[in-house]
């Protein structure tokens, strides 16, 4: 036997290119936002999570530049010895403020936020209740603790099931500490926790709550708060994480939530402690995408009312959009092959989807993910949908 064995048995990938409709790492050649060219044509990007379009932003590309010629292209280190710039503090404070917490920590992706934040804080005798649809980040977080830990209390509840979740936190020990971690805008079909009843239960049962806001910030909400505006509920949101490859034209996360426990995370946490920092461009790209979003929430709303007539006018076209209350709109399927080759026909007639199927969804739950950016030309939209009722007719889906 040899570890290699199940590289060279791995063959479903190969034989989905050979067929031509392997629809995964597609290089991009030039990316204007909205629009992209790929295979040497130009295509409407509706597969991008730049829900803002700040990556194209004159004003967001220059701040990165300038910080390039200031600080270099890398910090060259972590934040815990010799990559902390002044920058990346001014950035925590700035993230704070913006979703009214005591203190922020910022990550070099992402996915890092969520590994540093969960695996530092949970311990063998925690209890951490999470939506089954969760980030794999989250869940990676968690598995990670139980590493750590070599144990882990995880209870998994329904996807936004509030009756579910009430079973689960009645089955805990109640003197056990607990913590809910949840999505607030979910990544694959766009649907919004149901805040308010989770808070409830969070006070009734004492659990903590973690809110992954990765689609939320720059998205939802009056001025792009995320979840917690959207709701108005702030306070009883313990930590909210965010990351900066969505609205923020950038790369990079961070966490936020009371000053000693991200104090305490920022002590612990082995991907930032181990990993080397955020670079100067990044944190600059996100330090002038934040001040925009402050000074323009117009952005945001254009961004919402896409959001709003996609999902009306996908509906009105027969599709299944699932819960949708976001710029994120799936589009339900239900079977690979189908949603595969819906996939390639959009992408002939030059639109760009995500095709979705398990694990990242339930199987019998194939879709195509659409999501939408502020930049989205009124003239994108129709030819979007256009292209969606041509091909939704030929292969049968409406
Ligand atoms: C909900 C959620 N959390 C965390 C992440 C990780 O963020 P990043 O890709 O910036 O590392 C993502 C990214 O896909 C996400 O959708």
């Amino acid at each position: 036997m040899d570890i290699f064995d199940k590289c060279m048995k791995f063959t479903r990938a190969k034989e989905a290119i050979e067929q031509g409709i392997y629809p995964y790492f597609k290089p991009i050649r030039d990316n204007h936002g909205p629009r992209v060219v790929m295979d040497g044509r130009e295509i409407i990007m509706i597969g991008s999570n730049n829900y803002l379009g700040l990556t194209q932003d004159p004003r967001v590309q220059e701040a990165a530049i300038k910080a390039i010629e200031k600080y270099g292209t890398s910090c060259s280190g972590s934040r815990f010895l010799n990559g902390t710039l002044e920058l990346h503090e001014e950035l925590e404070h700035e993230l704070a403020d913006f979703v009214h917490k005591e203190a922020a920590l910022c990550f070099s992706t992402g996915y890092q936020t969520n590994l540093g934040a969960i695996s530092t804080l949970v311990t063998k005798d925690d209890v951490i209740i999470t939506d089954k649809t969760n980030h794999a980040s989250i869940f990676d977080g968690l598995f990670m603790a139980a590493g750590i830990q070599k144990s882990m209390n995880l209870k998994r509840f329904r996807h936004n099931d509030m009756e579910d979740l009430k079973r689960v936190l009645s089955q805990v020990d109640p003197d056990a500490p607990k913590m809910i971690i949840t999505d607030g805008v979910f990544s694959m079909e766009g649907d919004l926790v149901k805040l308010p009843q989770v808070v409830e239960l969070a006070r009734e049962y004492r659990a903590r709550l973690y809110v992954d806001d990765a689609h939320g910030l720059g998205v939802m909400g009056a001025t792009g708060r995320g979840t917690q505006e959207h709701f108005d509920i702030w306070d009883e949101v313990d930590l909210i994480m965010c990351t900066f490859s969505k609205s923020f034209a950038s790369l990079g996360g961070f966490i936020a939530g009371k000053a000693e426990v991200i104090h305490y995370i920022k002590h612990f946490a082995r991907p930032l402690i181990f990993s080397a920092s955020m670079p100067p461009a990044n944190i600059a790209a996100v330090k002038k995408s934040l001040e925009i979003i402050k000074n323009e929430p117009e952005i945001v709303r254009k961004l919402q009312r896409t959001g709003e007539k996609m999902r009306h006018e996908f509906k009105a076209l027969g599709f299944n959009t699932g819960e949708s209350e976001t710029p994120i709109v799936p589009i339900v399927i239900g079977n690979d092959m189908k949603t595969f080759q819906f996939w390639r026909m959009l992408f002939e007639e030059g639109v760009y989807t995500n095709p979705v199927i398990s694990p990242a969804v339930p199987p019998d739950r194939s879709l195509l993910r659409t999501s939408f950016m502020a930049t989205h030309t009124d003239n994108d939209l129709d030819i979007v949908l256009d292209k969606f009722k041509k091909v939704g007719k030929q292969i049968g889906i409406i």
